[in-house]
């Protein structure tokens, strides 16, 4: 195993200052910035005001949406990064949000076997989770994250302000990790997403630093890091199951719901406090409206949860929490015990009729 270096997250106002200050001690013999033509139409300008003394860029664009997330697209940028010139001395800068990072980490991976590459991340999911831990990959044949690697970006740059032009609902989506974060990290962080007030801004910059903190105890996934699954082994069988069904959910809505459903078996397996329960309930039916999609047929969801890559010996394995900041990883839970669970969320949120 190849040793792992841990990248510095500069965040704030100035973080893109400090990728100036990189670039000019870097003094790459080529930058390329990658961003899709929301963030090229959101995010550019302000990166460009931000960025002092950059010597002269290519953008290289692609089409927002999972979609470009693919090995076609990753193809098509190699060759027009070979066009522009770009040699192994190169940099490339991922302006976006996870699909970006994903796509842009991975594409550099490979580019000549290997250019050095930054990520600027510009959604709320992309700054507090995707953009930290050296996963990139790509879907292929519409399976995600099929073909990747673990490959680190010299450094993050987070600038806070890319967060005014992000719609509603990738916050939301976003939100749903932090929640998750606050949960698995207690203290501070998780009075914070349990509370019903408006979101303190500080709580980006805790819920990126406890995902670093967990990777760097555990770079390759080789045990801790598992906790960071909590909320998407239900979550992810409710989100195949409607993009199955034809009428999808957003990931973090789907995380959103199975962080509750999991808390469920939490209180019954772990013995969770039921009281952080009905906290976690208000909070995720105050920010998630369900209206939108029919009530899943609990039993439609089990099937999901066999094809779960977490699963040993026919028990579905999952990270629950037997207390705020206690997270416990590989519990084995029953289909039983998954229905129960899945059956009671359904009943706490509202649907469409
Ligand atoms: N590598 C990892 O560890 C990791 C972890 C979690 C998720 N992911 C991946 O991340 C992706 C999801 O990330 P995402 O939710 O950021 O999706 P995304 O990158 O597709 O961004 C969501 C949408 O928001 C737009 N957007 C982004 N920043 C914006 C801004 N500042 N203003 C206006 N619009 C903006 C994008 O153009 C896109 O339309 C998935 O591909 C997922 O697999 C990776």
């Amino acid at each position: 195993v190849k040793p792992v270096s841990f990248p510095p997250v500069f965040y704030g106002e100035e973080a893109l200052v400090s990728l100036s200050s990189w670039l000019q001690h870097k003094q790459p013999e080529g930058v390329a910035v990658l961003v899709d033509s929301n963030t090229k139409e959101a995010c550019l300008d302000l990166f460009l005001e931000s960025v002092e003394d950059l010597p002269p860029i290519e953008i290289l664009e692609v089409d927002p949406g999972e979609d470009s997330k693919c090995m076609e697209v990753m193809a098509q940028l190699w060759q027009a990064m070979a066009e522009l010139g770009l040699g192994r001395k190169s940099v490339l800068i991922n302006l976006g949000g996870g699909m970006i990072t994903d796509l842009g980490g991975l594409t550099a991976h490979l580019y000549m076997r290997g250019i050095d590459f930054v990520h600027v991340p510009t959604s709320l999911l992309g700054m507090v989770d995707a953009a930290h831990g050296g996963k990139v990959a790509v879907d292929v044949g519409g399976i995600k994250n099929l073909a990747g690697h673990f490959a680190w970006p010299e450094a993050v740059f987070i600038d806070p302000r890319f967060l005014e032009t992000l719609p509603t609902l990738e916050w939301k989506s976003g939100w749903a990790e932090v929640i998750k974060h606050g949960l698995l990290a207690g203290g501070w962080l998780a009075q914070e997403v349990l509370s019903l007030k408006v979101p303190d801004a500080s709580a980006i910059e805790r819920a990126y630093a406890f995902k670093c903190e967990v990777v760097a105890a555990d770079p390759l996934e080789e045990g801790l890091r598992a906790q960071l699954n909590a909320g998407h082994t239900l979550g992810h069988a409710l989100e195949s199951h409607l993009m199955q069904r034809q009428t999808p959910m957003p990931h973090g809505f789907a995380v959103a719901f199975g962080l509750l459903a999991e808390s469920h078996l939490a209180v019954r397996k772990l013995g969770l406090d039921p009281g952080t329960v009905v906290r976690l309930t208000q909070v995720i039916a105050s920010l998630y409206d369900f209206n939108g999609w029919v009530r899943p047929q609990t039993e439609d969801l089990l099937p999901w949860l066999q094809f779960d890559k977490k699963n040993r010996r026919g028990s579905v394995r999952m990270a629950l929490i037997a207390a705020l900041g206690k997270p416990q990883t590989n519990v084995a839970v029953s289909l039983d015990e998954c229905r129960w669970a899945l059956d009671h969320t359904f009943e706490q949120l509202e649907w469409k009729s």
